[in-house]
């Protein structure tokens, strides 16, 4: 009989109660909002993936051509003996095209879905049998940290597909600024960022024609319902997606069609006709704005690939050598 691949899971998964008050709090603020965390259950994460594969989506397209045609090259500035750990794992698909170059001592899958995660991580450590698999059920939006006695000296993280982009500059920086501390001195972080580019492009790639999009971005009203026992017709919503040049990012809502009252156990949420809930941003950068962003959160830039039709960038930045 065929040993089981070993996997370490670890869960820190947050609590119902916690996606409830948030919820509620963001539907009660005064431009109603819910985070893009809660797109991902089951088949928020599936929709996510039939997204990744539109043709107007150039996203995951882009970075993996980067990544399958830089991979030695990352893997050259990345160097030996990594303990890889990626925020946002999903499905795994990326990492699984630097695994051979990279030779990593230890892979660590984050993520927020966790039967997702567990099952990606679970098939990986069977196509990677020499790799040391812990996979971590948590919101990295939360402080976190990584098991302690893992394999690996040369830390680095991975966050690809321009995740990143969900959070405000402020937001951003926060959170490399953590990421900078878990890695260390001499740390790395290897991030796909999404470029600024002609409007009619990003807006295309949040307004697809098959409408995938929209069921993913509808779905989290499905969710609402299902989990928290709300009552949206979610056929009274309907998806919006546009580009802010101001902001330099792409907004997606969902908005009422009509004037209505939604209940979400005592509370009741009040909608006027056009109201919308603002569900996700996304934001964009240009290489040197990114460079400016990576710089305060005290990395610095290395190294970065870009597509031909400059479309996405993916960046290798580290963090400072020990003085001593
Ligand atoms: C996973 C946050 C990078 O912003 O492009 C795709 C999510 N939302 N289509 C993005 C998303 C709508 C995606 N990120």
């Amino acid at each position: 009989m065929k040993k089981p691949p070993l996997i370490n899971f670890h869960d820190f998964h947050p609590a119902l109660g916690d996606f409830r008050a948030n919820v509620l709090a963001g539907l009660k603020a005064e431009q109603k909002h819910i985070a893009p965390k809660y797109f991902y259950d089951p088949l928020g994460s599936m929709l996510f993936d039939r997204i990744c594969e539109l043709p107007e989506y150039y996203l995951t397209r882009t970075e993996i051509s980067l990544l399958k045609q830089y991979g030695y090259q990352i893997a050259d500035s990345i160097g030996p003996d990594a303990l890889l750990f990626e925020l946002g794992s999903g499905s795994s698909t990326k990492i699984r095209l630097l695994l051979e170059a990279i030779q990593p001592k230890c892979y660590v899958p984050m993520d927020i879905s966790r039967d997702h995660l567990f099952q990606s991580a679970s098939l990986l450590a069977k196509d990677y049998p020499w790799l040391e698999v812990h996979a971590i059920c948590v919101d990295y939006a939360d402080p976190w940290n990584l098991p302690p006695g893992l394999k690996g000296k040369n830390r680095i993280a991975f966050f690809p597909g321009s995740s990143i982009g969900n959070l405000t500059s402020e937001e951003a920086v926060d959170l490399l600024r953590r990421i900078a501390q878990l890695v260390g001195n001499d740390g790395g972080l290897l991030i796909g960022v999404d470029l600024i580019k002609d409007i009619g492009v990003l807006e295309a790639a949040y307004n697809d024609q098959q409408k995938v999009t929209a069921a993913f971005n509808k779905n989290l009203l499905v969710r609402l319902n299902r989990e928290l026992g709300a009552n949206f017709q979610v056929d009274q919503f309907q998806h919006r997606a546009f580009y802010k040049r101001d902001l330099d990012r792409i907004e997606m809502h969902l908005v009422s069609d009509r004037e209505q009252h939604i209940s979400i156990d005592d509370e009741l949420i009040h909608f006027k006709a056009g109201e919308t809930i603002h569900t996700e941003n996304s934001s964009k950068y240009s290489v040197v704005g990114f460079h400016s962003l990576a710089l305060r959160a005290g990395f610095y830039p290395v190294k970065v690939w870009t597509d031909p039709d400059d479309l996405f960038s993916i960046h290798y930045l580290q963090t400072q050598s020990e003085v001593n």
